[in-house]
């Protein structure tokens, strides 16, 4: 039984700097003339309105996107972040795009999206939210597996964003695993792995099983979410990417210190980079 709804979590910092980071992954596949394919395996909803009661419980967007949307000096390099937040929200912050929607706001005619959601309620949004877009598909499949049967997609070129709410305990040791199956059938693919940190630190054994499993550059990106030291909840999120884009740490370091600076809650945030693999000079 899947409890988690990410419409309690939509538009915080820790979706912020994952969509920065997703946005920027996403310029790189479009700098260049050819297709490219986003598997996004835990996708959740689509779109997120933040009027809704879940959102309202928390808040979580006012100290995320709600910091940032009416800034005049937002940062131009997260255009294509800026540009998917903007068109859902023309008048005023009424709405958060998830991963899908932000990868389907700079699609081309030619690239495809294949988006994959577990939860019956939020499996049926995100089927309404694809409507008969012919490039978007839409799957109901226990991620753990479909991410192995789903690549490699037909266009060669790509990413697959594995989103997990680490809701289950074991998804700390099964993602791992099942990214790495994957990756075996698409050495190729860019992966971003999303975790969190919280109190058991059970993300490091996780971070351990990928480098274990994974022959490849892997990048960590880090945001810490500025709580007070002593708060039991997540303290800090981050990405792992395997396969990443030729100097795209430049420009996940700009952005993620340029948020730092706007973001954070009872201290500062703060946004840490490094490479966990780097065979490239
Ligand atoms: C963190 S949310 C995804 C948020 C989304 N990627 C975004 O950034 O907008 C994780 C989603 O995975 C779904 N989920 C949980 N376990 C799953 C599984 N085993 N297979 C597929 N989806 C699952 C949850 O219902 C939830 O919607």
């Amino acid at each position: 039984m899947l409890s988690y709804r990410h419409a309690f979590h939509a538009g915080g910092i820790a979706d912020v700097h994952k969509h920065a980071v997703l946005a920027l992954l996403l310029d790189h596949f479009r700098n260049r003339d050819k297709p490219y394919a986003v598997i996004d395996i835990y996708a959740g909803r689509g779109v997120y309105g933040l009027n809704s009661l879940e959102a309202q419980k928390r808040k979580e967007f006012e100290h995320g996107i709600a910091k940032l949307i009416a800034r005049p000096d937002r940062l131009p390099q997260l255009k294509t972040y800026w540009a998917a937040v903007d068109a859902v929200n023309e008048a005023g912050l009424a709405r958060y795009p998830g991963s899908p929607h932000i990868v389907r706001h700079q699609m081309r005619d030619g690239d495809d999206l294949i988006v994959n959601e577990l939860h019956p309620a939020d499996y049926e949004d995100l089927r309404r939210w694809a409507g008969d877009a012919p490039n978007i598909h839409v799957h109901r499949r226990n991620a753990l597996e479909a991410i192995v049967a789903l690549v490699p997609p037909s266009i060669r070129r790509g990413l697959v964003l594995v989103d997990p709410s680490y809701e289950i305990k074991t998804e700390y040791d099964t993602v791992p695993v099942a990214v790495s199956k994957s990756f075996a059938k698409w050495p190729q693919g860019v992966f971003a792995v999303w975790y969190p940190v919280l109190v058991e630190d059970r993300y490091v054994a996780t971070r351990q099983k990928l480098l274990e499993l994974i022959p490849a550059d892997i990048l960590q990106t880090e945001f810490d979410l500025g709580r007070r030291k002593d708060y039991d909840g997540m303290q800090s999120s981050g990405l792992w990417i395997i396969n990443p884009p030729w100097k795209i740490e430049e420009e996940i370091d700009r952005a993620g210190l340029w948020l730092a600076k706007q973001l954070g809650q009872e201290r500062p945030a703060r946004h840490r980079m490094m490479w966990l693999r780097q065979s490239k000079g």
